[in-house]
């Protein structure tokens, strides 16, 4: 029977555009979500946008353009971003929908008309950053702790919302539901919060003042408080009061949320709920901030990391599991691009991808890319040991990733995947494919290492989904099985033998170390990773290379050398030149004949596999030079945009 799973993102002001902070939170969600739906739970993911309030309107008028027209344009980019992050959320909430609003108003008359909200006059401390009064006590050195600025005295009437009555109730239920807010670090820090006497809460804003928000029900000279229309969304988004998802979801409600968050969602929002007679959610996650150099990204500060930029230079897949594998679920983490790089070359390209080349490629050389059979008995003979190896993964994994500790489920996935190298280096198949009579063994081995890759395809799909449907389709798992669902991903032996197997293909090519020295936020470039440069050189060292454009006439490989081709060149010498280049894996011969390229015509000759090199031929190239990661390296010969003498200089 699916169980019903409701996961929330904060919905992100419009003030600004996405950052890598917002991608985290909702790849969060994304990634919970995925796994929900593998374990066949009825899963609904919320994300959306918060588009009313004063920081709005003042962002709208820098813009010249009105509050409408400014948040439909920001929205949409939050919007539109979310299916390039490969977000899977069923629906998208714009508090300026109409429905929304509704239900506001309905809620806010409800708690009315049962007195707890009154009308007062107030005078106060009032943060236009926060959109909120400050207590004394609340203010560090007189300034608002998160704007450090110093708030300005309003005096204005106001309707309040009647919190306080509530404080011992909400101190009973946090107590009665010990994990209600998580990690617990933040359910002490909000029980901390309610030592103190909790205010009541100034739920509305007179249309003197600001004119766009939800109008009261009860007085149409004031706007709702924009985080009373805001936390609302979260019920408004189920179709509350008719449709029956709100029956359905509410009661499994979880939302994700960052530390900056945490006294609207651990004190308001219950108490919000209880006043309005409905029941509190189940789970409040909450993480904690992406620094960089130590600081909170953010817009103010102009420290952010554009999530976009990330994914193109480095792949969405990479992005989002340095993401989930980097930050401890609840505790602070620095972004920095080395540590990113460092997590592609090592966990991604040399452990996973690696893993999984060799195996697929043995796979070929040995069983023309054809599942074997494995004899169960052989099995037992070697003591392969790996059910018994994805078993313990899979556990430690299920139990992760329902308490939100990614990087440990990640973890124990990785510990798969060493222990599965380990398994090749101990059997040597290499070995066992050179006598006839341990062939039986080979099929063991090699079937039980293709078994555990398609495990491993199903458990980093929530993290990493297109990764996973082409390790499957590498893996001959047909697309239309339930190869993505928990209960198969547990089942050991699905792969079925004799089935052909595509050619391997590389997950993840190696990528180069950015500058060390530059800032973290100039870090990354629309152009791709920067490279790190060779010593800096002066124009009477360049001017020693005597660069020239030759014309190619003849070319042959060179035996038992598969990256070198033989070059016969025209240098517009009495005589062709020979030169071998490393270009075998990159060019046919045929290719070659007649283009023209760039070669050093001065290098000191030198012998390559018994043929004498004259010269050296320009390419470039892409990839890592270093093969043992199975990286597609890619060569690509320079040459110039029209036809030149050969011989010609280049200066
Ligand atoms: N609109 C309110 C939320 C209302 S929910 C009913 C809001 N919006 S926000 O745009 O400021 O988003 C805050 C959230 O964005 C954080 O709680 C977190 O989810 C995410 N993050 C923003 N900056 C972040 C970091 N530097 N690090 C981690 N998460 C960050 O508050």
């Amino acid at each position: 029977m699916p169980q019903p799973f409701y996961i929330t993102t904060p919905i992100y002001y419009v003030n600004a555009k996405p950052h890598l902070g917002h991608a985290y939170t909702t790849i969060c969600a994304d990634v919970i979500s995925r796994y929900h739906r593998m374990c066949t739970d009825d899963t609904f993911f919320l994300t959306g946008t918060d588009e009313h309030g004063d920081k709005i309107m003042r962002a709208a008028k820098k813009e010249n353009t009105t509050p409408r027209a400014y948040v439909d344009k920001i929205s949409a980019i939050f919007r539109e971003l979310w299916p390039q992050m490969n977000i899977s959320n069923d629906y998208f909430i714009r508090t300026t929908d109409p429905a929304h609003g509704n239900v506001v108003q309905m809620i806010l008359q409800r708690i009315y008309d049962q007195g707890d909200i009154y009308f007062s006059e107030y005078e106060g401390k009032y943060c236009f950053g926060c959109e909120r009064f400050y207590t004394d006590r609340e203010l560090v050195d007189g300034k608002c702790p998160d704007h450090q600025t110093e708030p300005e005295v309003i005096k204005e009437s106001n309707y309040f919302f009647k919190m306080g009555q509530y404080q011992q109730w909400l101190i009973d239920h946090i107590h009665q539901h010990p994990d209600m807010i998580r990690p617990e670090r933040y359910r002490n820090e909000v029980l901390a919060f309610l030592r103190e006497p909790l205010d009541d809460l100034c739920i509305s804003r007179p249309k003197s003042r600001i004119k766009w928000g939800i109008t009261l029900p009860f007085d149409k000279d004031y706007v709702t408080y924009v985080w009373f229309d805001a936390l609302l969304n979260y019920v408004s988004a189920l179709g509350y009061p008719d449709d029956p998802r709100f029956d359905k979801f509410w009661p499994v409600a979880q939302h994700i949320v960052a530390k900056d968050i945490l006294k609207p969602h651990g004190i308001y929002w219950p108490i919000m709920l209880k006043a309005a007679g409905l029941p509190v959610y189940q789970h409040l996650n909450v993480h904690g901030y992406w620094n960089v150099a130590q600081s909170k990204m953010s817009k103010s500060l102009g420290n952010v990391i554009e999530p976009l930029q990330l994914k193109n230079v480095y792949g969405l897949d990479a992005f989002r599991f340095f993401l989930m594998r980097e930050m401890v679920f609840g505790l602070d983490a620095n972004f920095n691009e080395e540590a990113l790089v460092q997590r592609i070359n090592s966990d991604l390209a040399n452990d996973l991808g690696n893993l999984f080349s060799r195996v697929v490629t043995m796979a070929h050389k040995y069983f023309k890319g054809v599942v074997p059979e494995s004899d169960p008995s052989i099995e037992a003979e070697l003591s392969l040991g790996m059910p018994e190896k994805v078993a313990k993964a899979i556990d430690i994994y299920t139990r992760e990733m329902s308490g939100f500790a990614f990087h440990k489920a990640l973890s124990a996935v990785w510990e798969l995947i060493n222990q599965m190298n380990k398994v090749i280096d101990v059997t040597a198949p290499w070995e066992l494919a050179k006598a006839k009579s341990s062939q039986p063994q080979l099929q063991a081995v090699l079937y039980n290492l293709l078994e555990g890759l398609r495990v491993i395809s199903g458990l980093i799909y929530p993290v990493m989904p297109d990764t996973a449907a082409t390790m499957q389709k590498h893996l001959g798992c047909a697309p239309d099985q339930p190869f993505f669902k928990m209960e198969t991903v547990k089942r050991w032996k699905c792969l079925a033998p004799g089935t052909q197997l595509p050619k391997s293909t590389t997950l993840f090519p190696r990528v180069e170390m950015p500058m060390s020295a530059a800032p973290a936020e100039t870090a990354v470039g629309p152009s791709g990773p920067r490279i790190e440069l060779k010593p800096e050189i002066t124009i009477e060292d360049f001017a020693r290379v005597d660069l020239r454009v030759a014309t190619v006439r003849g070319v042959t490989p060179v035996p038992k050398a598969k990256r070198l081709l033989k070059l016969e060149i025209d240098l517009g010498e009495s005589e062709p030149r020979t030169l071998v280049a490393g270009i075998a894996e990159s060019y046919a011969p045929d290719e070659l004949i007649g283009k023209q390229v760039i070669v050093v015509a001065n290098l000191k000759p030198a012998k390559l596999m018994g043929v004498l090199s004259k010269g050296m031929l320009l390419a470039a190239s892409s990839g890592s030079s270093d093969s043992s990661d199975g990286s597609a390296k890619q060569t690509v010969v320079l040459t110039v945009d029209r036809p030149m003498p050969p011989g010609s200089p280049i200066k």
